[in-house]
């Protein structure tokens, strides 16, 4: 059945469309932490951040089923559930954040964003590490092809993104290597400078998520912040993977110690409805808002803020960014301990219940591995754990667990992945 429905799907979506693992899961329900597959087999979801306060979460469901009886329009009527959420919203953030444009998707936020910024300062250059990824649409997905393709995105400079492990410069401790990237910075700023295209704004991620998460040296990123600044830029947080307690704070730009100008999420906020957010200044906003009288038909809508205050609810009811703290400090630590004994896991690292394990060649001078992190997450699967693999050498073990995760199936995870580790070395 699974194999037919796998035909059917090429045929349906065409070839391309991309499955996880080398035999595709068939999943079919999902409740909390778990889900289940099409024969009753029950696994532990360690990938899916989006479903943050759980598969199948009730008090989601039923703010959404209840909004959708009830009303559901556009945002051009005035409606108490919209203002309060997004009230709500910017009150998480930092003082300077004071009103929020409401998408559907990430990449919207993110070209809101973009936008912004351009409009604000009147120059047209976005800043970004070479190794990202911030959307799908031909402007955002510009911010990523940058690093190959240069001449193709003159509006686009990227630099390498800061990292500790293979760092640009032998040698250094952690403030010289901030520094060795600082540099590399400021030559993407005198490139747009020098193009005429001039810095609108760095977009960054705060934990470096889908560059694999490296340790960050020193205090890069609260630098960088500054040095764009200098050059008449707005810093851009991009918060779609490390917002929402991710880390065990509900901003990843809390741990780096920067205030961003701009700040964009999405994924958790709807626990699965589309729903991402961009916000800023109440004077950002309303040039932007000025300049494009910019309409997003299913963004702001009652359906959106009744799902999104339901998530938020949950999370500060069930003080889950304590819980995430502590599970992903004591989940790390133990597999700090399993790589300090596996000749092949190069590197653990990560923030609250993001981890990522790095998996190399067990002769070589860390030579990435991502045939060893595809093996692993499809034996991980087989044991009934779900995980994936990223990074700029899609070598990284990837641990984004939904945050109502639980000490037991922390410790389930730890048995599968020793099981594997077994299995693999004998
Ligand atoms: C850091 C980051 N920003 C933005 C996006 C785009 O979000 P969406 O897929 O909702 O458009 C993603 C998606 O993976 C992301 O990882």
């Amino acid at each position: 059945m699974s194999q037919s429905l796998q035909a059917r799907r090429e045929r349906a979506l065409g070839a391309g469309s991309q499955l996880f693992y080398t035999e595709p899961l068939h999943i079919v329900r999902g409740e909390g932490v778990e889900l289940f597959d099409a024969d009753g087999r029950r696994y532990i979801d360690m990938y899916n951040n989006v479903p943050c306060v759980g598969h199948g979460n009730a008090r989601v469901a039923e703010a959404m089923a209840a909004q959708q009886a009830t009303l559901n329009v556009h945002s051009r009527y005035l409606h108490e559930g919209i203002v309060s959420f997004a009230e709500r919203l910017v009150a998480l953030h930092h003082d300077g954040i004071e009103s929020a444009v409401i998408t559907c998707t990430g990449t919207e936020a993110v070209e809101v964003a973009m936008a912004m910024a351009r409009i604000a300062t009147g120059r047209r250059g976005v800043i970004a590490t070479n190794a990202t990824y911030h959307g799908n649409t031909e402007a955002v997905i510009a911010l990523r092809r940058a690093a190959m393709r240069p001449d193709e995105h003159p509006d686009v400079a990227t630099f390498p993104y800061p990292q500790q492990l293979r760092p640009i410069r032998a040698g250094l401790d952690s403030h010289a290597l901030a520094d060795a990237y600082l540099d590399e910075l400021a030559t993407a700023i005198e490139r747009l400078e020098s193009s005429g295209a001039g810095v609108a704004a760095v977009i960054l991620c705060s934990i470096q998520a889908n560059e694999g998460l490296p340790d960050i040296p020193g205090d890069f990123i609260a630098k960088a912040a500054d040095l764009v600044r200098a050059a008449g830029g707005l810093v851009i947080a991009d918060e779609v993977q490390a917002g929402y307690c991710r880390t065990g704070r509900w901003w990843g730009y809390e741990l780096t110690g920067f205030e961003p100008d701009i700040a964009v999420m999405g994924k958790p906020m709807g626990n699965g409805l589309p729903l991402a957010a961009t916000v800023a200044s109440r004077d950002l906003v309303e040039r932007f808002r000025g300049e494009t009288r910019y309409f997003n038909t299913y963004g702001a809508s009652p359906l959106q803020a009744a799902v999104g205050h339901a998530v938020i609810d949950e999370i500060e009811e069930r003080g889950l960014a304590a819980s995430v703290a502590e599970l992903g400090f004591g989940l790390r630590t133990a597999l700090v301990e399993r790589a300090e004994r596996c000749p092949w896991i190069g590197d653990v690292r990560g923030h609250g219940l993001y981890i990522g394990v790095e998996m190399v060649e067990p002769e070589g001078e860390l030579v990435p591995d991502p045939s060893r992190a595809v093996e692993f997450t499809d034996r991980l699967k087989d044991q009934g754990v779900l995980a994936s693999n990223a990074g700029a050498f899609a070598n990284v073990l990837k641990l984004r667990p939904p945050l109502v995760l639980q000490q037991s199936h922390a410790e389930e995870f730890l048995a599968a992945f020793d099981a594997v580790l077994q299995e693999i070395d004998g």
